[in-house]
């Protein structure tokens, strides 16, 4: 399969299947906006809990957040966003699309780390990509923010912005913590939360989108200890792509950011990059942010965002290693990850191979004879037994084989069938997706059963 098949076909599985609908769809769609649909949600929640339990319920040294979308203006203008969160752009003289230039044939630009301002080192190709107008060659500064405005009355609203990043709450609630908890250092805030950009390049599915979800651990640390944390939260994260997310190591790298790149304030940044069906591109950013967010945010408030140690009485400000990835980008490199075609003699099976905790059902149950009341009856009794415990599926169109390839196709791991036998041994049948092996469990043990293999 090309990777551009492979993308089609994630596509349409998404939209077919019930995971992805592009958002608005019946007035013509928005572009970079998408719904998860039943199946989505399931899977997206499934990432998301995963995270949260092993970041943040897990760990001792971590508390949960869930900031407010609208945080207070000057917030932005402390984080640096209002002036410097911005991406290039060059019109079309005549058809007045818009392009970030360094997309385009034969540019390339450079962005000035303290100004936020983005300049053009090579001019390339004039000629618009898309009616062969003239293109202006100068870049202009497009602030990727989202506005909107708060207050009743008109002329006296307040402007306020829809978080650009979702982990600006963690800076500005931190004196809360310390003063609810008092945390020791190290101690960390995680939040899963909502981020608005108006990106220009849109166009790789879930990957690029105008609103999306973050997951972020910001973990304040002792300046000297800030080198140690770092690499383990590097570790922690490499790993949990790959274990508990089922992605391969062999399609996942360590990319720093280049001096050039790297924001003035960071001291080191490296993101974990997934090899996604056009090439290498990011899935998370570990960084080192130093003790800029609260330098900033402490300035910009006029409050003092400094650590007491009680054990020496000093007060300094910690420094912030971050660990910012998506739940979106995750959802669609484990879909591409594990979407699979099998040739069979007289059909192709498609298959999600999802790790078993990630699918969006658990199993699926199905009478063997969807005439047979009396194979029905049982089938809907395990059915409702299982389904308020685990997310079950319950299916009782067409032959058997057919219901296994659409159980197969949307990753549920196991079906479960109940036949004529089942009726004088009260067992079922439980076909694995991976292996199509199947085993007879009885119907009294099946929770035990599914609980262990989901353990
Ligand atoms: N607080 C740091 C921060 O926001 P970022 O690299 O801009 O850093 C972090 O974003 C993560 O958020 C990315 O690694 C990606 O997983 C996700 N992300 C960023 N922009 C996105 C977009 N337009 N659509 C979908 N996910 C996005």
């Amino acid at each position: 399969m090309t990777d551009q098949n492979l993308m089609d076909k994630v596509v349409a599985l998404c939209k077919r299947r019930g995971f992805v609908y592009p958002s608005s769809e019946i007035y013509g769609g928005l572009a970079g906006i998408y719904d998860y649909g039943p199946l989505g949600v399931e899977l997206l929640r499934n990432i998301k809990n995963l995270w949260w339990s092993d970041m943040v319920s897990s760990r001792e040294e971590m508390y949960g957040l869930d900031g407010a979308i609208l945080m207070h203006p000057r917030a932005w203008e402390a984080s640096g966003h209002v002036a410097g969160f911005t991406d290039p752009l060059v019109e079309c003289k005549k058809c007045k699309k818009r392009y970030r230039p360094d997309k385009l044939e034969g540019w390339s630009l450079k962005k000035n780390n303290q100004t936020g301002e983005w300049e053009i080192t090579k001019v390339g190709s004039l000629k618009c990509p898309d009616c062969e107008g003239e293109l202006i060659p100068k870049v202009r500064q497009f602030n990727v923010l989202m506005e909107t405005s708060l207050g009743v009355i008109e002329g006296e609203k307040m402007k306020a912005y829809l978080k650009g990043e979702s982990c600006q709450n963690a800076y500005l609630d931190y004196l809360n913590i310390i003063s609810s908890f008092s945390p020791k250092l190290p101690f960390g805030i995680g939040q899963i939360g909502k981020a608005f950009r108006n990106e220009i390049t849109l166009g790789r599915f879930l990957f690029k989108t105008r609103e999306f979800e973050q997951f972020d651990i910001e973990y304040f640390v002792r300046p000297e200890e800030a080198d140690e944390y770092y690499q383990l939260w590097k570790k922690i994260r490499w790993e949990w792509y790959i274990k508990r997310i089922g992605l391969k190591e062999e399609n996942l790298r360590w990319r720093q950011h280049s001096a050039d790149e790297r924001i003035f304030y960071a001291r080191d940044a490296w993101d974990i990059e997934y090899q996604y069906p056009w090439g290498w591109d990011e899935l998370e950013g570990v960084h080192d942010r130093s003790d800029y967010d609260l330098v900033q945010q402490g300035k910009f408030s006029g409050k003092t965002l400094d650590y007491l140690d009680s054990q020496t009485g000093k007060r300094f400000i910690p420094y912030i290693i971050e660990c910012s990835g998506g739940p979106g980008r995750t959802f669609f490199a484990a879909l591409c990850e594990t979407y699979r075609e099998e040739k069979g003699k007289n059909n192709v099976r498609v298959v999600l191979g999802l790790k078993p905790k990630l699918s969006p059902y658990k199993v699926a149950v199905f009478p063997l004879l969807a005439n047979k009341p009396e194979l029905v009856k049982v089938a809907r009794k395990i059915y409702e037994d299982l389904k308020p415990e685990l997310m079950a599926a319950w299916d009782d169109r067409g032959n058997i084989g057919k219901r296994y390839l659409s159980q197969d196709e949307i990753g549920t791991p196991w079906c479960i069938t109940t036949d004529f036998q089942t009726l004088e041994d009260k067992m079922v049948t439980v076909r694995d997706r991976d292996t199509t092996k199947q085993e007879r469990v009885p119907i009294d043990k099946l929770k035990e059963y599914f609980q262990n293999l989901l353990r």
